[in-house]
């Protein structure tokens, strides 16, 4: 039985997420750019970092070549996890994989969006725009800045042993 933790992350979020996972089924995680073929694997768990809606670039890719596999995601986004938005993106990189694949779990939960971000978004969308920096977005900007923290990393990794029992150790 083969295990790959594989992830993508710009800013490191989505990185700390995929080494407590890792701690928890034993693995040492992958970064996507150094990535194996997906075909040596038996069971694959993929993170990535949500890019306007779904899976980022470099893991829409690898989610692409993984056919016939047992794969779960995680990810990390600036909105809030308990919301139609995250859920959605995890739908949308669910309909990246290969062929044949069985979606076994999925985890996702909030992540600092990078002060270079913010700082672009403000320019890009000034006041009066329809995606102008409203109160509102600014204050869940300002509540993603803590994450992932203690209990986001507590939680993976709560999940991910479940995950394992389930559908590992069975
Ligand atoms: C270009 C860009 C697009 C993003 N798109 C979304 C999005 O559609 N929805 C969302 O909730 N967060 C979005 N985010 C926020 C990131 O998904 C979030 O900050 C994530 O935790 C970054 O992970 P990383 O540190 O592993 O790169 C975006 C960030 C960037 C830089």
């Amino acid at each position: 039985m083969k295990l790959l933790v594989v992830y993508s992350s710009k800013t490191g979020n989505t990185k700390k997420v995929a080494m407590a996972i890792g701690e928890t089924l034993g693995v040492e995680p992958v970064a996507v750019t150094d990535a194996p073929s997906p075909d040596d694997y038996d069971w694959i768990v993929a993170g990535f970092w949500v890019d306007k809606g779904t899976a980022d670039a470099a893991m829409k890719a690898y989610l692409s070549k993984i056919t016939n596999k047992q794969v779960a995601l995680f990810a990390t986004l600036g909105a809030e996890p308990d919301s139609d938005h995250a859920r959605q993106c995890l739908a949308n990189a669910a309909k990246l994989l290969g062929t044949g694949c069985t979606l076994t779990g999925q985890f996702i939960c909030q992540g600092k969006v990078s002060d270079e971000m913010v700082s672009m978004m403000k320019k890009m969308f000034p006041e009066g725009h329809p995606h102008a920096m409203t109160a509102e977005r600014l204050a869940r900007i300002e509540k993603a800045a803590s994450h992932p923290d203690a209990e986001d990393l507590s939680a993976a990794q709560a999940y991910f042993a479940d995950w394992r029992k389930e559908w590992i150790a069975g």
